[in-house]
């Protein structure tokens, strides 16, 4: 019979201490927490002192410690505990999506040359488990598209200010207090934490190595109560989409509101929910749906990384090795709701094609298609004076 793995965690915050119960919980796991490293000395502990120590060498250089789980908030930190875990032989199981979406490259090369595995399920959709299966399920399947709702706190916050009238504030408030929202809540609000999901995504999905940077992440911050009538009017929801779609030998994607009707899937995504759907030549739509956010979700995600490396499971990231070239674009027509008021003045003839037009005196809009590569480069998307809202076009209805 195979040893217990011997667990070293660094972190005991809401992930941290969500895997500790889901891992009480699981009587079958072959895995035990033997130390867990904390910054603050003052805080009060909810489990023995015997477990925590303040010395990361405790964990990195402990022979014991077999697996290495790096469940901290600050980036630059996590990934020297995960650089320094790897260089001693140890695996790595982290949920900490920044970290791996900044240095997918370095994490890869790091797996290669020491040869231990690291593994992250709990950093993109929490519950869902979208890299494991587009690593293995989908490793031959010709994918077009992985999309969807990849941040539970605005999805709550949207959810609580369309059906429950909260307004935007009270309904961050209570993402921060269920434990959802990032230390730094602009980065949910903003859709940067959906954009570090979507480039690891992208990386197990189509074999891309993407610098954050790169992607364009438009989030939440500009949506207003007139839009969000506009949406009633229509039958729409508004969602925080991350998407990315292949188009030939391009990938283009990004992080942007949506006006989303009852015939999406993602319609019925409520609260903390995610979904992602993923798009295939021959398996066509399919649709996932789970918790996104919270300690117990994540934990759950921690906890399957925590088994599959009990059968010495390791990413292969298989999309790499197919060479397809695929490049990095933002070269594709899109269909935009954009909002703005009088102090803007817009150059239609950036638009391909203008379907609709409102002007009253507080807020006018126009609806029509754009080549995203244009919208980015005329600076609307940085205007606090405009909102954009993409809508599906019809044949994706
Ligand atoms: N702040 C993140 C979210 C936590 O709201 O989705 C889970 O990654």
């Amino acid at each position: 019979m195979s040893k217990n793995l011997k667990l070293g965690i660094f972190g005991f915050g809401v992930v941290g201490q969500g895997l500790y119960h889901v891992l009480e919980e699981t009587k079958g796991i072959k895995a035990e927490i033997l130390k867990i490293c904390v910054k603050n000395k003052h805080k009060k502990r909810t489990l023995p002192m015997r477990y925590f120590t303040y010395s990361k060498e405790d964990i990195l250089n402990n022979p014991e410690v077999d697996v290495v789980l790096e469940l901290i908030d600050d980036p630059v930190a996590a990934y020297e505990i995960v650089k320094a875990a790897l260089k001693s032989g140890k695996a790595v199981v982290t949920a900490n999506k920044k970290m791996v979406a900044d240095h997918m490259t370095e994490l890869f090369e790091l797996q290669r040359k020491y040869n231990v595995p690291l593994l992250y399920e709990g950093s993109c959709c929490a519950s869902i488990p979208i890299i494991r299966n587009l690593e293995e399920y989908y490793d031959n399947d010709l994918l077009s598209a992985v999309e969807g709702i990849f941040n539970g706190s605005t999805n709550y916050i949207l959810t609580k200010v369309f059906s429950e009238q909260k307004t935007f504030d009270e309904a961050l408030l209570e993402a921060q207090e269920l434990g959802y929202a990032e230390s730094d809540p602009s980065l949910d609000v903003e859709g940067y934490d959906a954009k570090y999901k979507l480039c690891i995504i992208l990386t197990h999905a189509f074999g891309l190595f993407v610098n954050p940077e790169e992607v364009i992440n438009y989030g939440i911050q500009h949506i207003s109560a007139f839009d969000i009538k506009i949406a009633r009017e229509r039958g729409y929801k508004i969602k925080l989409v991350a998407k990315s779609r292949k188009i030939e030998n391009k990938v283009v994607a990004m992080v942007i509101p949506q006006f989303v009707s009852q015939k999406s899937q993602l319609y019925k995504v409520e609260r903390e929910f995610n979904g992602v759907i993923v798009e295939g030549a021959f398996s066509e739509h399919q649709f996932f749906m789970g918790k996104g956010a919270g300690g117990y979700p994540t934990g759950s995600a921690v906890l399957s990384d925590i088994s599959a490396l009990t059968y010495k499971y390791k990413y292969e990231y298989k999309k790499t090795k197919q060479d397809s070239g695929l490049q990095l674009s933002t070269d594709i027509v899109i269909k935009i709701y954009l909002r703005f008021d009088h102090s803007v003045s817009i150059d239609r003839s950036l638009f391909d094609q203008i379907l609709e037009e409102y002007k009253a005196l507080e807020n006018q809009y126009i609806i029509g298609e754009i080549n995203f590569t244009k919208l980015v480069e005329s600076n609307l998307l940085t205007n606090n004076n405009v909102s954009v809202i993409l809508l599906e076009h019809e044949e994706e209805d």
